[in-house]
C-alpha cells in the first residue's frame, strides 16, 4: 500500500534544508536577541523568520486547512499548543537558538508530523554541520540518506549520557539538575554531554554516539522529530519516572535500550513542571 504521508515526509525534507540555509546565512542583525518566558529563553528574529516560512511553506502545499500546526514561536506568541488527532505538524525553527545566538556550532530544524496523536515521521536538520536527520514510522532512520542506529552498549560504566540544564534557572531545579547529573557521573559513565540542542541530542542517541539523553523542562517542538529518529534507530522513549513516554509532558529519557535507561531514569530527581498542553 503507498504510503498516506510520503509527501509530506519528503517536503518536510526539503523545507528543513531551505530554513537551515536561512539560519546558516543569517547575518548579524538577525542574531539580535530578545527574551521569551526569562533572561536566558533567547529568541531571534531568525527564529521568527524561519518558522514562518517553514509553516508558510507547509500551507501552501497541503493548504486544505486540514493540517494543524504547533511551532514553538507561534506558541509563544499565543497560539495554542494541543495536540489533536488532526494531522499535526510540530516545529523548532531554530532548536539551540542560544548556541545560535553565540556561534556555537549545534543549531537544528526539527519538523514532526502526528495523526490521531502518533508521531508519523521526523526530520532534523543539524544545518551547521550539514546533517539531515530523517525517520518515517516503521521504515528506519537515515542520517544524510545513511541508516543510523542506537549503540549496543549494555553497561552503564561504558556510556556516554546527554544532559542539559533547560532555561529556569530557579536555585531548587538547577539544584536537582546538578544533584542528578553529579549521581549520574559518578556511577561512574565515561562521560556526561550536552550539545546545546534537544533534537541533535536525540539524533546523536539515535547514531550510536551517546547512549542516553534525558531532560526535565523541553517542549514538545525541541522532541518530538527526534523521538521518531531515536524509535526508528532501534532505540526507546520513557517518562522519567519509567512510565510511557508523554510527548506533551516536558519529561523524556531516550535510550539505546532498557537497561540504560532504567539505570538512568534511578537517579533522576524529578521535579515539576507544567505541560505544554496545560490549560
Ligand atoms: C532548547 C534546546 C536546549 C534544551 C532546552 C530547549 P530552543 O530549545 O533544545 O537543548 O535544553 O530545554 O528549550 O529554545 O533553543 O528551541
Amino acid at each position: 500500500m503507498a504510503d498516506p504521508w510520503q509527501n509530506e515526509y519528503d517536503f518536510a525534507v526539503q523545507v528543513a534544508r531551505v530554513a537551515g540555509a536561512v539560519i546558516r546565512n543569517a547575518g548579524e542583525d538577525e542574531t539580535k536577541v530578545q527574551t521569551k518566558s526569562c533572561a536566558v529563553d533567547l529568541v531571534t528574529q531568525t527564529d521568527e523568520r524561519v518558522e514562518k516560512i517553514i509553516i508558510g511553506s507547509l500551507k501552501e502545499q497541503f493548504g486544505n486547512g486540514t493540517h494543524c500546526f504547533i511551532g514553538e514561536e507561534s506558541v509563544a506568541k499565543g497560539e495554542p499548543c494541543i495536540l489533536t488527532d488532526k494531522p499535526t505538524w510540530i516545529i523548532d525553527p531554530v532548536d539551540g537558538t542560544t548556541n545560535f545566538v553565540h556561534g556555537f556550532p549545534f543549531v537544528a530544524v526539527s519538523i514532526a508530523f502526528a495523526v490521531n496523536k502518533e508521531l508519523e515521521f521526523g526530520v532534523v536538520y543539524s544545518c551547521l554541520e550539514d546533517k539531515m536527520y530523517k525517520a518515517r514510522k516503521g521504515k528506519g532512520a537515515f542520517c544524510n540518506d545513511e541508516p543510523i542506529k542506537v549503540s549496543d552498549v549494555n553497561d552503564i560504566n561504558k556510556s556516554i549520557i546527554i544532559s542539559e540544564h533547560g532555561t529556569d534557572r530557579s536555585i531548587e531545579k538547577v539544584t536537582k539538575i546538578f544533584s542528578t547529573m553529579q549521581k549520574i557521573l559518578c556511577i561512574p559513565v565515561h562521560g556526561l554531554r550536552g550539545s546545546g540542542t534537544a533534537a541533535t541530542n536525540m539524533c546523536l542517541v539515535a547514531s550510536g554516539a551517546s547512549e542516553a539523553f534525558f531532560e526535565i523542562g523541553i517542549h514538545c517542538w525541541d522532541i518530538a522529530a527526534g523521538a521518531v529518529i531515536v524509535k526508528e534507530a532501534g532505540g526507546l522513549l520513557l517518562d522519567v519516572d519509567g512510565g510511557p513516554f508523554d510527548l506533551m509532558s516536558r519529561r523524556m529519557v531516550s535510550a539505546n535500550n532498557k537497561v540504560i535507561a532504567d539505570r538512568i531514569i534511578k537517579e533522576i530527581e524529578i521535579f515539576q513542571v507544567v505541560r505544554d498542553d496545560a490549560p
